[in-house]
């Protein structure tokens, strides 16, 4: 008997037994000419808690390696698993963000109060020529966000000129006497941030004038054409975007942001703990988790009303679990742990993102070090990778690849009487002809067997790295930094032209074919 008879029997006999359904189909098809933009995998990095400061820009006297005061250790972490982009300063920072603050000699620059985290000193050491400094070493790409709630047209329109311009005008000049004779091109800018908030407080009328207004004097230098992002939708608010999408003509704008936060409870003001959940509040996290693939359906429905040939990017450039901060962390700072669940959050929106490629042209996952759902922890010299990194690891194979589309069946997972999707994948073709495959089973006790079909594409063979744990909430600690991290997956096997996978329970696996 061949393995899929086998299975199919097994099957039918648990199903008779009244068992849960454990087998899944999926058909993966090469008929697709988009890619995944590697910019999906980008980062974002605010003046927030321990982010930048205590983060990245460590003081003089920490004994690790740095290049001026940034922390070596974690640009090569970050350079391991290929950040294609850093958005910076803010988040809600970066409406009250004076850059021409942030530029000279440090000891001559002024104090500010973080009026929105932790009403901390801001001594604005880290600014333009720091950050892009960072950029630089991580070889990605700045993503600028620029001041529109607190700040002018003309402060804006000289930062891009700072940085971009090669012309002999003063603003040059600055720089140039700054230390940095060439100018840095830099292409991504956001027009404010969360203009429906902390940005100002706006009406999607009132901004995508603004917007319109702040475009118009973002000027192109040469070799730096612009990609002007419009500060998007909060969560479900489809009339924002449907007034931006109205108002503001496509070529003026790159992309719109989508601002989407896992929040376990669904309650901002009990958001649950990072490290301390049960099953039930488990399933409640990724109920919250999934909805993201709901916001990406309807808000990209929106923009084919008024852009059917997709030339607007959706950048869903805030993302990522927000739980209570950690007992006894300054609740200003947002320090939480990263557990396996966090991991399967970042591949199951990883996924949903890849699946959205056609419109999903970017992202940022919030906050990359010390805040909300991290790719890194620091404690003084110390540092970790977290579960999330991980899993950014797995998928950097995935970026600038060809997407594959994907049909599928899956079983639920099922608990106090509701159910959700088992199962979700997404997988690419890369310039080599390798093909990989990421899945994650949310379930956290069933072993799911996915029978796949590749139509039109040849593989010989098949090897993977998985990530789970015995827990669901096991996480890295300064003890233990290594006690989840990717491990060989021995679980796919070819029979005849399919792939069976056996996925085990609450794990995320990335499978390359070739
Ligand atoms: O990421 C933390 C905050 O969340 C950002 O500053 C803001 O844009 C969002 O509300």
């Amino acid at each position: 008997m061949n393995l899929k008879k086998y299975l199919v029997l097994i099957f039918m006999g648990l199903n008779f037994a009244g068992f849960a359904q454990n087998t899944a189909s999926v058909s993966i098809s090469n008929d697709s000419k988009l890619t995944i933009s590697k910019y999906i995998y980008g980062q974002f990095a605010e003046h927030l808690g321990h982010g930048i400061y205590g983060g990245f820009w460590v003081d003089k006297s920490l004994p690790v390696e740095k290049q001026d005061r940034i922390r070596l250790d974690v640009v090569n972490a970050l350079k391991k698993i290929k950040i294609p982009s850093l958005r910076w300063p803010g988040g809600c920072f970066a409406d009250e963000y004076h850059w021409r603050d942030g530029i000279g000699p440090a000891e001559q620059r002024p104090r500010m109060v973080n009026t929105n985290w932790g009403g901390v000193t801001e001594d604005n050491s880290f600014g333009t020529h720091e950050f892009l400094e960072l950029c630089g070493l991580l070889g990605c790409e700045p993503y600028f966000a620029a001041n529109v709630g607190s700040g002018t047209v003309e402060e804006m329109s000289k930062w891009i000129e700072y940085v971009n311009s090669n012309s002999t005008s003063t603003v040059v000049q600055m720089r140039v006497q700054n230390g940095h004779p060439d100018p840095y091109k830099v292409t991504f800018w956001g027009i404010g941030n969360e203009s429906w908030g902390c940005g100002g407080n706006m009406t999607p009328e009132f901004y995508s004038d603004q917007f319109k207004r702040y475009a118009s004097f973002a000027k192109n230098y040469p070799g730096a054409p612009l990609k002007k992002i419009a500060s998007g939708p909060n969560s479900d608010d489809y009339n924002w975007t449907d007034v931006i999408m109205k108002n503001i003509p496509g070529w003026m704008m790159w992309g719109i942001s989508l601002h989407y936060y896992t929040v376990p409870s669904g309650n901002w003001s009990h958001k649950g703990s990072a490290t301390s959940f049960t099953e039930s509040e488990y399933f409640g996290t990724m109920v919250q988790c999934l909805k993201m693939e709901e916001l990406v359906t309807k808000h990209s429905a929106i923009m084919d009303k008024y852009d059917p040939d997709k030339k607007v990017s959706l950048v869903v450039d805030e993302w990522g679990v927000w739980t209570d901060v950690e007992p006894g962390t300054n609740p200003g700072f947002l320090f939480q742990q990263n557990s396996l669940r966090d991991a399967l959050i970042a591949a199951t929106n990883l996924n949903i993102f890849n699946n959205h490629c056609d419109r999903v042209r970017g992202a940022a996952l919030a906050q990359t070090i010390n805040v909300l759902q991290s790719l890194i922890l620091t404690d003084k010299d110390k540092m970790l990778l977290t579960p999330t990194y991980h899993i950014f690891d797995m998928y950097k194979v995935h970026q600038d690849a060809k997407y594959l589309p994907i049909q599928l069946t899956v079983p639920d997972y099922v608990v106090d009487g509701k159910k959700i999707p088992a199962i979700n994948v997404s997988a690419s073709q890369d310039a080599s002809g390798k093909v990989h495959i990421s899945l994650v089973n949310l379930d956290l006790h069933n072993n799911i067997t996915i029978s796949t079909s590749l139509k039109d594409i040849q593989w010989k063979t098949v090897t993977g790295q998985i990530l789970t744990s015995a827990n669901i909430t096991d996480i890295n600690t300064f003890d233990h930094p290594d006690k989840l991290h990717p491990e060989n997956f021995k679980g796919a096997k070819k029979d005849g032209d399919n792939l069976v996978v056996v996925m085990p329970a609450k794990s995320a696996v990335t499978l390359e074919l070739e």
